[in-house]
């Protein structure tokens, strides 16, 4: 999982490599490096460390073609030497890789015995010295011999001294070309590339292209294709973080125009109705939803809303553990959830769902993804670009969507004016919430005094819980644990005492008398309890030692803000621990590896 970017043209190459590679930062960030064709040479610069890094000891590297890679660790320990580009032995071939070479050991081998030596231990520097073996003038040549040997999954992009262009080639990891007058782009994603262009060229899975200022030319087993051009449609300055202090409070801050972008056109402006684009397809008996990370907990929250309005039978499975038997699935429906499209755990899942007899429908946030190639049909979210690794927004649409689909799918006879009703007024009570931040702060300083904490909820919003639990851990660095209120008492209880506070999601609802008799439990046990409720719930207080109140809303809509809540939250204590919010270790955006 890493960011490759490329560019050939007559303009300097590397302020444009450093723009680019700053965009695809999200995918990894633990080193980084350029190389640059300059007068008949490849000037190579990586260290470890972010891109603002590198381009703080490296003032400037001319030249006006290049390459450029930000990483994230995977064979290899993050250090300079494994950094990419990776180099040939005779220093003229350069080449940066997003991906992972499953044979790469016995290659290595080979390569060794044949004189090749090595200056890394990735798997990555093995496709140089393969270009290398078989360069002589014809860099396509030698990138389509070599990757002829590669078990496992590239995106490469390939320079050598005396070749005046860009060999990029891909298969199972992302890669968009970008056009330009007189200058052409590659990268691992197309917003990468919008500071400099709109139109882009999606490649599949085993195309190759050589770019050149003036041309690029497609290449499919060896034969010459055409692409469509697509026009990418985000603007540049939705990916700029505009006066806010990081990226993920301005995509916190986005959310109600994200549920109003994604509600539009799909529900019924006329009757209480939602209407889903969805390629005619006998209906499902049953709905399996699938995803990774917090996409499982929107998953969880389409199965909790299918079960709670219909008797249609819905479950949930974090992605990288469904394995269906043949042919069981013939009259389900999965959906699988991934803002980036992406998550190799999921495609895989998918497939996994396809070859048991599933129709399958992906849950996007990013057009022409590699989603879009497994899925038999897809649903676009309308989050705009997340840089933020933290998921914000895009679970904001996920849960959109879900609910939308389960609408569509299970309309609840006697409810549905009412749920759509409260999903048309949703944007306005985020929207409230997020105006209404003062009592967090207080909060945020009582509970960063702690090392450990608990998120209890039962019912809907139990994966709320989880999700509150993966924000904290992977933003404010804070051992915390969601749980199922009932549960607490099976095992957990032993750990409560006045050095673990525990957050109670309690929102007015038929689960709400349980609740206050968990809180009430959890008292006895000496934990702080901090609650999330209802701004009308005038008596939880006596129960617990802090409130932070959420709009009231329908008992199946809380999880939406109380969700919110618990982003803001975790924002401000990662912000008063000084961290890394936008880019928390060891972390990446989009999961590539299995
Ligand atoms: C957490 C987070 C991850 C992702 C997970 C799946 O904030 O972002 O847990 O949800 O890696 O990613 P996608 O949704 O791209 O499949």
């Amino acid at each position: 999982m890493c960011g490759v970017v490329a560019y050939t043209g007559f303009k300097e190459a590397y302020p444009i490599l450093m723009s680019c590679l700053k965009r695809v930062e999200y995918r990894g960030y633990d080193s980084c490096g350029v190389a640059l064709l300059d007068g008949g040479d490849v000037q190579s610069h990586k260290d470890v460390g972010a891109v603002d890094d590198l381009r703080s000891k490296l003032e400037h590297v001319s030249g006006a073609t290049g390459i450029g890679h930000t990483r994230w660790a995977t064979v290899g320990k993050p250090n300079k030497e494994n950094a990419h580009p990776h180099l040939d032995c005779s220093g003229r071939i350069a080449l940066v890789h997003n991906g992972d070479i499953d044979n790469f050991m016995a290659l290595k081998d080979e390569l060794i015995k044949q004189g090749h030596t090595f200056t890394s231990e990735t798997d990555s520097e093995v496709i140089s010295h393969l270009v290398e073996r078989y360069y002589a003038g014809d860099l396509r040549e030698a990138v389509i011999k070599a990757i002829t040997h590669l078990e496992g999954s590239y995106a490469l992009a390939v320079v050598a001294a005396d070749f005046p262009g860009v060999v990029v080639v891909r298969k199972e990891s992302p890669l968009v070309l970008g056009l330009g007058e007189h200058e052409n782009f590659a990268a691992s994603d197309a917003p990468a590339l919008l500071e400099f262009t709109r139109r882009v060229v999606y490649l599949e899975d085993g195309d190759l292209a050589v770019l050149k200022p003036e041309s690029v030319e497609i290449w499919r087993a060896g034969t010459r294709i055409e692409l469509p051009v697509h026009q990418i449609t985000w603007n540049v300055s939705e990916l700029d973080r505009v006066g806010y202090p990081h990226f993920m409070l301005k995509e916190i801050h986005e959310q109600p125009r994200v549920i109003r972008d994604t509600l539009v056109g799909r529900i019924s402006l006329t009757e209480p109705r939602a209407d889903l684009p969805l390629a005619a397809h006998k209906p499902p008996a049953r709905l399996i939803f699938i995803g990774c990370g917090t996409s499982y907990h929107a998953a969880l929250l389409g199965q909790l809303f299918v079960s709670q309005i219909s008797p249609m039978p819905a479950h949930a499975y974090v992605a990288s553990e469904f394995d269906p038997l043949p042919s069981s699935l013939k009259d389900a429906w999965v959906v699988a959830l991934t803002q980036s499209g992406e998550t190799t755990d999921t495609i895989n899942a998918i497939r996994r769902a396809k070859a048991a007899g599933a129709w399958t429908i992906g849950v996007t946030n990013v057009k022409e993804s590699s989603i879009t190639r497994v899925s038999d049909d897809m649903l676009y979210l309308q989050a705009g670009p997340e840089v933020s690794v933290a998921a914000t927004k895009t679970f904001m649409a996920q849960l959109v969507a879900v609910y939308l689909l389960s609408l569509h799918l299970a309309p609840p006879p006697g409810q549905l004016g009412e749920l759509i009703g409260e999903l048309r007024s949703m944007p306005s009570k985020v929207q409230r919430l997020i105006n209404s931040q003062s009592s967090i702060q207080a909060l945020v300083k009582k509970l960063n005094a702690y090392d450990h904490l608990f998120l209890i909820a039962r019912g809907i919003n139990v994966p709320v819980a989880y999700e509150g639990a993966l924000k904290l851990k992977e933003v404010a660095y804070l051992h915390a644990e969601g749980c199922a209120a009932g549960e607490l008492k099976h095992g957990p209880f032993a750990l409560l005492g006045q050095n673990t506070p525990v957050i109670a999601l309690a929102p007015r609802d038929a689960q709400y008398p349980r609740m206050l008799t968990a809180i009430k439990e959890i008292k006895t046990r000496g934990s702080p309890v901090m609650a999330i409720a209802f701004s009308d719930d005038n008596d939880i207080g006596r129960y617990v030692d802090d409130v932070l109140t959420i709009p009231v809303a329908h008992g199946l809509f809380s999880p939406w803000l109380n969700t919110v809540a618990l982003q803001l939250l975790t924002y401000y204590m990662a912000a008063a621990r000084n961290l890394p919010i936008d880019k928390p270790r060891h972390l990446a955006k989009s999961v590539t590896v299995p």
